[in-house]
């Protein structure tokens, strides 16, 4: 079997997983990565849009913003739109003058692939992690699967970035590891469409039908998203169904269609809330989705999951180039604190704008919400800030 042996041994190629071999790289700290699907899949898979201002800071500081400093669209706002009616909150005017840049989750992971193959250090496609061994002792190792045969890995610590249900969090002891969940009784269909935005900002929509999103990628791709059943499926969704959908939660008198065009890549995703708790156990730590998913109404799991880097990356240089194990030892605390603040916004978001079709009193509850949330200076003040910046805060 082949040997390698590196400093920190991270798995998942997501935006967590590259981040950090990025900043590691930069520090002059060896990393390897290990991702089980191929370059193709992850750098077209589409999922997240928003990023909040601080990470754009912490990408930029990276090296890794060149690209999105030049594509990724600045926003100053976002429109709450319920009965048909649009209502503008204030981003930028609400929270000290921050904005978000819309740049596709797709796009920031293909910079980052680029930069790590630029730079030389190791990542590899096509290799699973099978196990983890050795967390509570002076050296941890990691089992892979590659077309080349089987690797093991030395390692001083892991970097469990594998998504939700991966290798990482299942290779601690459940004694060890408490996990907190919640499910919500939709999901989001989402489309990508060859078609300019009929809109400037996103519009986060609650109607009677149900929840609706108008998001973009650039002048002439849209995002959009539907909120449907758990249960239905995308047999159930024709083009010509999910147009008139679309149309019909977000007309209002000055938008009342959406624009069309040939939807290029569709999705369905089901909503729920994780926390694990501790997000560290010996020589791994969990980041990312691999520790915590939110559902996507707030637009935070990738925030989330580059805030988390951004902490240990910092615990990692303390401890192996100055054997300081004060920020290693806090990693967790620290990152739950902002993760259950991301929680409790995106439960906010999501549980706001989804109408329940047999619960009058729960929609009761839904459209005050909305209405303080946009006459309320001190709730739309709130919303804006974590909206904009909830992983600086
Ligand atoms: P992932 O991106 O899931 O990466 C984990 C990687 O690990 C994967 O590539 C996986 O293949 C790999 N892996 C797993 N197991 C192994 C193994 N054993 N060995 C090797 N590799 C392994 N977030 C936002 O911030 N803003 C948004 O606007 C937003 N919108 C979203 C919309 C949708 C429809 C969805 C689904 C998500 C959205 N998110 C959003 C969430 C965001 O996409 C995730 O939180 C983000 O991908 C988390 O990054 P990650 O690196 O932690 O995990
Ligand atoms: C997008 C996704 C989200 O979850 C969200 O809240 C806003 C925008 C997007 O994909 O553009």
């Amino acid at each position: 079997m082949k040997e390698l042996r590196t400093q920190v041994a991270i798995i998942g190629a997501g935006p967590a997983g590259l981040m950090l071999g990025q900043l590691l790289q930069r520090e002059g700290i060896d990393s390897i990565i290990f991702e089980r699907r191929s370059r193709e899949y992850v750098e077209r898979r589409v999922r997240a849009g928003v990023i909040e201002h601080g990470i754009v800071q912490l990408i930029n500081d990276a090296g890794a913003g060149e690209r999105m400093q030049r594509e990724g669209l600045v926003h100053h706002g976002i429109e709450l739109r319920f009965d048909n009616v649009s209502h503008r909150i204030a981003l930028s005017d609400l929270a000290d003058g921050k904005s978000i840049t819309v740049y596709g989750q797709a796009e920031v992971v293909k910079d980052l692939v680029g930069l790590r193959y630029g730079s030389g250090a190791p990542l590899y496609f096509d290799a699973e992690v099978t196990a983890i061994e050795g967390l509570t002792s002076d050296e941890a190792t990691i089992q892979v699967s590659t077309p080349e045969g089987d690797v093991r890995v030395s390692c001083q610590y892991v970097a469990g970035c594998d998504g939700t249900f991966g290798v990482a969090s299942r290779s601690i002891p459940t004694s060890e590891l408490r996990r907190h969940e919640r499910t919500y009784p939709y999901s989001w269909l989402g489309i990508l469409a060859e078609a300019a935005p009929a809109t400037e900002e996103l519009i986060y929509c609650r109607h009677q039908n149900g929840f609706a999103l108008y998001s973009l990628r650039s002048p002439s791709v849209s995002r959009l998203y539907l909120g449907v059943r758990p249960d239905e499926t995308l047999d159930e969704w024709s083009d010509e169904r999910i147009w008139a959908e679309l149309n019909v939660r977000l007309a209002t008198e000055e938008m009342p269609s959406v624009s069309q065009g040939p939807i290029i890549e569709r999705s369905i995703t089901a909503m729920r809330s994780i926390v694990n708790e501790p997000m560290r156990y010996g020589r791994l730590f969990l980041a990312g989705d691999a520790a915590h998913i939110v559902p996507p109404t707030g637009a935070k799991g990738m925030n989330l999951a580059l805030g988390d880097v951004r902490e240990l990356f910092s615990a990692l240089v303390a401890k192996i180039t100055h054997n300081d194990d004060r920020l290693i030892d806090s990693y967790s605390q620290t990152c739950l604190e902002r993760v259950w603040r991301a929680e409790e916004f995106s439960y906010y978001m999501t549980q706001m704008l989804h109408p329940l079709f047999d619960d009058e009193f729960e929609n009761g509850v839904q459209r005050a919400r909305l209405r303080q949330a946009i006459t309320s200076r001190e709730a739309s003040t709130v919303l804006a800030r974590n909206y904009v910046d909830l992983n600086s805060l």
